[in-house]
C-alpha cells in the first residue's frame, strides 16, 4: 500500500496491535498500518513469523514489536494489550485477525474441532476486546478523548453457512455480534467497532482458491488491508457497527438483517391450524433456497 499523505488518513502518533499478523492477511494489514504511520504490536502463534514481519516493517523504516502468543488465552490477550502500553505508551487500533480452519461437516465434528474453533476466532476476539476497550475507558476516565478502532475479521462462511464449518461459521456469526455489541457498549468513549468479510489467497484458502495466477494476483491480501487502514484512520470516525466483505477491488457493505415477512395471528395467540394456514402456504409458493444458499456463494467464489 502507498502511504498515504493525507492527515486524516495517516496514524502517526498511534499504535496498533494485530493478532496472527505473521503471515497472510493480518501481515498485509500490519504492513499497511505500519505505512500509515502506526506504531505495530505483531502477534502470531508462530513467533519466528512475528519476528519476521517486525523485521519488514522496520527494513521499510517504521516501528514495530514482536509479542508472540496464543489469542485464546486470556492473559496472553491481556499481555498484548499490555505490550502496545509498554512500547509505544497507549494502544489505538486494535485489529483481530488471528485464526485456524478445522473444516467438519456437523454430523462428524470433533469436541476438539468445535472448541478449537471457536476458541480461536471468537473467544480470541474477546479476549483482546476485552482489555483493550477497558484501557480506552480508563484513558477516557482520566479526561482524555479517545478514538479508538476495533477492527475485527468475520467471514462470508458466516453470512451464507457454508455447509463444511459449522464451528467456523458459528464463530464468525459470533464475532459479528461482539462487533455490533462492542460498538454499542463503547461508542460513548470513542471506540469504533467494524467487521470485515475478507477474501485472499493466504495459507488458509490454498485449497479453496488454489494457485495463484502469473502476475498481478487478484485474491492478494495487499488488496483487503487499505481498507482495515482506512477504518483504523481519523477519516473513519463516523464508521460503526458495520460489516463489510472486502476483496480484490471491491468492498461492499453488508446490510442489517430485515424482516422479510410479517404474519398476524387472527386472535391474541396463534394456532397449529392458523400458523399452517399462514407459514404452510408462504413456503409452498417460495423457493426454500431463495436468498443466501451455499449454492449462491460457492458460484460467487
Ligand atoms: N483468506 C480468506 O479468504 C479469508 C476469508 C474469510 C475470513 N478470513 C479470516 O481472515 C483471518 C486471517 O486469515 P488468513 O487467510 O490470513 O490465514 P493464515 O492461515 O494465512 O493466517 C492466520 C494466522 O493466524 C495465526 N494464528 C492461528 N492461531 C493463532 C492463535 N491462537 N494466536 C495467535 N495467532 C494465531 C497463524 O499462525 C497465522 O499466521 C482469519 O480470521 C480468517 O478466518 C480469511
Amino acid at each position: 500500500m502507498t502511504a498515504p499523505q493525507t492527515d486524516r488518513l495517516r496514524l502517526d502518533g498511534r499504535s496498533a496491535l494485530v493478532t496472527g499478523a505473521g503471515q497472510g492477511l493480518g501481515r498485509a494489514e500490519a504492513l499497511a498500518l505500519a505505512a500509515a504511520g502506526a506504531s505495530v504490536v505483531v502477534n502470531d502463534y508462530d513467533a519466528g513469523a512475528a519476528a519476521q514481519v517486525v523485521a519488514e516493517i522496520e527494513s521499510r523504516g517504521g516501528s514495530a514489536v514482536a509479542a508472540p502468543g496464543d489469542v485464546s488465552d486470556w492473559s496472553v490477550a491481556e499481555g498484548l494489550v499490555q505490550a502496545a502500553v509498554d512500547s509505544y505508551g497507549r494502544l489505538d487500533v486494535l485489529v483481530n485477525n488471528a485464526g485456524v480452519l478445522r473444516d467438519r461437516l456437523i454430523f462428524n465434528i470433533s469436541e476438539q474441532e468445535w472448541d478449537t474453533v471457536i476458541g480461536v476466532h471468537l473467544k480470541g476476539h474477546a479476549a483482546t476486546t476485552r482489555f483493550a476497550t477497558a484501557h480506552w475507558r480508563a484513558r477516557s476516565k482520566a479526561g482524555e478523548t479517545v478514538d479508538a478502532r476495533v477492527i475485527n475479521t468475520s467471514s462470508e462462511a458466516f453470512l451464507f453457512g457454508s455447509p463444511g464449518q459449522p464451528n467456523y461459521a458459528a464463530a464468525k456469526a459470533g464475532i459479528t455480534a461482539l462487533t455490533l455489541s462492542t460498538a454499542h457498549a463503547c461508542g460513548r468513549f470513542g471506540v469504533r467497532a467494524n467487521a470485515l468479510c475478507p477474501r485472499a489467497r493466504t495459507a488458509m484458502t490454498e485449497n479453496v482458491f488454489g494457485e495463484a495466477p502469473e502476475g498481478a494476483d487478484p485474491l492478494s491480501a495487499d488488496h483487503v488491508a487499505p481498507l482495515v487502514a482506512y477504518l483504523a484512520s481519523p477519516a473513519a470516525a463516523a464508521i460503526t457497527g458495520q460489516v463489510f466483505v472486502a476483496y480484490g477491488p471491491m468492498v461492499a457493505l453488508a446490510g442489517a438483517p430485515t424482516v422479510e415477512k410479517r404474519f398476524d395471528a387472527s386472535g391474541p395467540s396463534w394456532t397449529l391450524e392458523d400458523l399452517d394456514g399462514a407459514l404452510g402456504s408462504y413456503f409452498a409458493d417460495r423457493d426454500p433456497g431463495a436468498g443466501f444458499t451455499a449454492a449462491e456463494f460457492y458460484a460467487l467464489s
